[in-house]
């Protein structure tokens, strides 16, 4: 038994150690919000928080999470910095298909917590590796300038 814990609950999970985060989020724990990509740790479709920091769930097996702290797109909204991205997210009307979203909305939280008044620059660092096929990347900056000002 590996016992994580998940948007502040507890989970026992009988699975094998091996077994990446994203498939517990999303076969086990029906946690569906955050999405497979490419599973090979390069698009940030699946990313989520480890103690708030953005990390590719598609890589990492469950064994190795311990005792930190896993926030998912499910619960980012209980955040401040996660409620004023998402706000601004539907203000500036960011999405298009949406399959990446999730991932950039948590990469974009930890951004603003961590960078309350980020440049241009500093957006395109914090979000390179976040990947979005119909090219939002403008409405993104956008918003995240948004957010800043907004606080
Ligand atoms: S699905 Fe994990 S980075 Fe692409
Ligand atoms: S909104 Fe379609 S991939 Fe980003």
């Amino acid at each position: 038994m590996i016992t994580i814990r998940i948007n502040n609950e507890s989970h026992q999970l009988d699975v094998t150690d091996d077994m990446p985060l994203l498939w517990v989020l999303r076969d086990i724990l029906g946690l569906t919000g955050t999405k497979y990509g490419c599973g090979v740790a390069q698009c940030g479709a699946c990313t989520i928080h480890i103690d708030g920091i953005p990390t590719r769930a598609c890589q990492l097996p469950v064994s190795l999470i311990g005792d930190r702290h896993i926030t998912t797109i499910e619960a980012i909204g209980n955040t401040r910095e996660g409620a004023r991205i998402q706000a601004v997210w539907l203000q500036n009307q960011v999405i298009q298909c949406g399959y990446c979203q999730s991932g950039q909305i948590m990469a974009a939280t930890a951004l603003l917590r961590d960078n309350p008044n980020p440049t241009d620059d500093d957006i395109d660092d914090a979000m390179s590796g976040n990947i979005c096929r119909c090219g939002t990347y403008v409405r993104i900056r956008e918003a995240i300038h948004q957010a800043a000002n907004n606080a």
